[in-house]
């Protein structure tokens, strides 16, 4: 192989990897997200406070409903989940499948790069 082929062959990789990688977190674009998906029943987790959905404030290393456990249901109470990176993205993919039963009513978040902008979202407010 020439050196010529591994230059552009490296080049490739170096433009591919942020589109491809799991870690490639936008936590501006979680932001906006969440504006658009979440804050019609939360607020912004930049504030601990609860509303139709509890308070998400910190969340990263909280047991589910930790926080806000008047407005939780007992499905959510009695789930046993502490929430890692692999959880969130669990529960914003499909609420229902993690936690039947849980008063989240949304279908879900499919692409996955949303959900890792969200969490890098929550994310910036410390954990
Ligand atoms: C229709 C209102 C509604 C929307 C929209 C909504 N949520 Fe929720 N969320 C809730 C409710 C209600 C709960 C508590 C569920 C339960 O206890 O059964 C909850 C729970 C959660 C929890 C667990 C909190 C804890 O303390 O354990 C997280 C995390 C969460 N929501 C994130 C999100 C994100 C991110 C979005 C946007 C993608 C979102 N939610 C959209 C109502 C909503």
């Amino acid at each position: 192989m020439s050196a010529h082929v591994i230059t552009i062959l490296l080049t490739g990789m170096v433009c591919l990897w942020p589109l491809s990688s799991p870690f490639a977190q936008d936590a501006p674009n979680g932001g906006k997200l969440f504006y658009k998906y979440c804050n019609m029943c939360h607020y912004d987790p930049g504030q601990d406070k609860s509303w139709r959905g509890p308070s998400l404030y910190k969340i990263l290393g909280k047991n589910a409903c930790e926080s806000s456990n008047s407005v939780c249901s007992r499905a959510m109470k009695t789930a046993k989940i502490v929430w890692s990176d692999e959880n969130l993205d669990r529960w914003l993919r499909s609420p229902q499948a993690m936690v039947p039963g849980n008063k989240m009513f949304i279908i879900g978040i499919s692409n996955s790069a949303e959900r890792a902008d969200l969490i890098a979202y929550f994310k910036s407010f410390g954990n």
